[in-house]
């Protein structure tokens, strides 16, 4: 069994992209990421700052709003325009879920194409469809297929069955996973699939992002098969007496890790693989959009 260490390989990506930063210094191009954090939602705070100091660590600069969750929509779309519109500011990404009274697709929508460094905007989702290249792709599942790819996992007429629809991981990764470049045979389930376990044994690629704990158990996978785990949850544990607060608790992924571990051929830890390779991607894109930006001007 292979453990796909995506904390490796995203710190290889890292490595690489640090001495790229240094030659477009000499060349005054300095990287810098716009983000924007509305509300306080404990993962996404959490995630912002990884981001902020994974873009410190390579040397990409950060401008980080953080907005109260009450924010208008209005004023949300006017900060983006700004920035759409400031040189200095090369990415964009605002930090999901936006709250309830605010219309995301509008909000990542605004963004400029040229800057969606999340690739979340329509019109680089859908050049995904439209056999266009985006200017950037959804760093979830670029990360996934990255990892793959520094595996030397073959991708290429397998069977790769997604769990999942969402906007940010299941559909893109399905599309992308379509490509000419790919050229996988794609299933897509989710919380409607009957009978979910005929698909899941099917897989000889098994990406899982539905958020549910330990959801997929070993009678789900069939022998041999790669599985990537992207859920990120906290579950409770037994209380252990005198151990600091979180003692109680731990992250555990989509998968029932330890035994499904038994059976596959290469699996994805979490935390330590999806996830590093998420941020990875955001680093990697940032600093296209400004090797881009600056030769257009
Ligand atoms: N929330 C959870 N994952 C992501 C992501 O990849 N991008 C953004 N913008 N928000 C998220």
């Amino acid at each position: 069994m292979i453990l796909l260490d995506g904390k490796r390989v995203a710190s290889e990506i890292r490595t690489a992209l640090k001495d790229e930063i240094i030659r477009l210094k000499q060349k005054n191009i300095v990287p810098c990421l716009g983000v924007i954090l509305v509300g306080e939602f404990p993962p996404s705070v959490i995630y912002v700052r990884n981001k902020e100091s994974a873009c410190q660590e390579v040397g990409i600069n950060t401008k980080t709003l953080r907005l109260d969750e009450k924010v208008s929509e209005s004023e949300l779309l006017s900060i983006i325009a700004e920035w759409n519109q400031n040189q200095s500011i090369n990415g964009i990404l605002v930090q999901l879920p936006l709250p309830n009274h605010i219309d995301t697709q509008k909000v990542l929508d605004a963004i400029k194409p040229e800057k969606d460094v999340d690739g979340l905007c329509s019109y680089n989702l859908a050049s995904l469809i439209a056999n266009r290249e985006p200017y950037f792709y959804p760093c979830t599942p670029l990360g996934i297929i990255t990892l793959l790819r520094k595996y030397n996992i073959p991708i290429e007429g397998r069977h790769c069955v997604i769990i999942g629809r969402g906007e940010l991981v299941g559909k893109p990764l399905a599309n992308m996973l379509l490509q000419k470049s790919c050229n996988a045979t794609v299933t897509v389930c989710h919380t409607k699939t009957s009978d979910i376990i005929n698909f899941t044994r099917q897989a000889e690629i098994l990406v899982v992002a539905i958020g549910r704990p330990q959801f997929v158990k070993r009678e789900m996978v069939k022998e041999g098969a790669v599985v990537i785990d992207v859920g990120v949850n906290r579950i409770q544990i037994q209380s252990v007496e005198g151990k600091k607060p979180n003692a109680n608790s731990k992250i555990v992924g989509d998968v029932a890790f330890d035994e499904v571990k038994e059976i596959v051929s290469a699996i994805t830890p979490v935390p330590g693989g999806v996830g590093p390779m998420t941020v990875a991607m955001l680093l990697v894109n940032t600093v296209s959009a400004s090797k881009r930006q600056m030769q257009t001007g």
